[in-house]
């Protein structure tokens, strides 16, 4: 349904996307994950047509988006990190006013406008100025707005930014929902691992204007596990910060990050760095109250392709660690 080959965005000296190449199937939730800065609200505005691409190219259902960009306009839905709506019209005013932007007969506009809010659960809402609105609400609205035309194609970019835990979960239903029962094809952006990894069928990372790494969640997880990484959660009653260099120290450790006081969450290769580590923890008398085994996750695969972390100001909002799976202990200390 949409595939870019070398789609590159220049700013002058900034290569702000640069060579990128994907598919996505139709039907399929396809994420972009990556940072801020990465690159993601730019391919999303040359693919809808808002930018013209500096190099290379895309289609959306076979069109090009720069020699079809009307065609392509038809097919797409654009849901922006902005939301635009005007407070002092009610919800159903607000959608009559974009939807009346579209070639839609009066009376099919208004049926589906009806539909949409009851999809929402904004129904008992419709004749309520949106001002009053909450932001989870006014982001449903945001995104109901880029159903009006019926898109083949839906373009997300950060649905759920700045939405509080609610109302992200109730977006992301929602998002599920359309792909599910109208076979909507959506591309959506995001740095929330979470979101990426609870919506997406494939996810390209992208970093720097890269697309660094592209698969399934479960096949992403794979590189991680795969690649002979233990990650170990440790709870040491008697932690130092001699003990923590002292494990940073270790050949099989590749990074050590301290939760809390007696928390710590350790990254290592190699058969035997399980042992190695508590060996040394005991070696210095360290008292070991708990230990877990990690299964990766999609912020492990991010710093194991990329080497760094994704980490912002929205990530704190909604702290990762909040939604870690983890798994039950399977080694056990003897
Ligand atoms: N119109 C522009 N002019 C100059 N530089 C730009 C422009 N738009 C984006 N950039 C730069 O291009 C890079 C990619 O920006 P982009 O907005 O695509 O990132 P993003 O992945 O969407 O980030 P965020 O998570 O913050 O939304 C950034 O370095 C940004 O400063
Ligand atoms: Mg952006």
């Amino acid at each position: 349904m949409i595939e870019t080959r070398n789609l590159t965005k220049k700013f002058s000296k900034l290569v702000a996307v640069d060579h990128i190449s994907f598919n996505v199937k139709r039907g399929e939730i396809f994420g972009l994950l990556g940072p801020n800065g990465a690159g993601k609200t730019t391919t999303i505005r040359m693919l809808s047509t808002l930018t013209r691409p500096t190099e290379g190219t895309a289609t959306v259902g076979d069109y090009d988006i720069v020699k079809d960009d009307n065609e392509v306009r038809k097919l797409i839905g654009l849901v922006s990190e902005k939301i635009i709506m005007y407070d002092r019209l009610t919800a159903k005013e607000n959608l009559w006013f974009f939807g009346r932007l579209y070639d839609i007969s009066k009376e099919v506009l208004n049926k589906r406008i009806d539909e949409l809010l009851e999809l929402v659960q904004l129904g008992n809402w419709k004749d309520i100025q949106v001002g009053t609105f909450s932001s989870g609400m006014r982001q449903r609205m945001n995104v109901i707005r880029a159903l009006l035309n019926m898109p083949e194609v839906l373009l997300l970019d950060e649905p759920t930014l700045g939405l509080d835990p609610q109302s992200s979960v109730e977006v992301r239903e929602f998002i599920k929902k359309i792909n599910r029962e109208n076979k909507t094809t959506i591309i959506l952006t995001t740095h929330m691992m979470v979101e990426a990894d609870m919506l997406c069928d494939r996810i390209g990372i992208i970093d720097h204007g890269k697309i660094a790494a592209l698969d399934t969640p479960t096949n992403l997880k794979k590189l991680v596990s795969g690649a002979d990484t233990t990650i170990l959660e440790l709870e040491i009653a008697n932690l130092t910060t001699n003990m923590v260099s002292l494990i940073q120290s270790l050949k099989c450790v590749s990074s050590v990050s301290q939760d809390n006081s007696t928390h710590i969450k350790v990254h290592a290769s190699g058969d035997d760095a399980f042992d190695t580590i508590i060996d040394a923890i005991r070696a210095e008398k360290g008292k070991i109250a708990s230990v877990k085994n990690l299964e990766p996750t999609l912020e492990d695969v991010f710093l194991h392709i990329t080497g760094h972390e994704v980490r912002d100001k929205a990530d704190q909002k909604i702290p990762m660690r909040r939604h870690r799976r983890f798994m039950p202990v399977r080694r056990r200390v003897r």
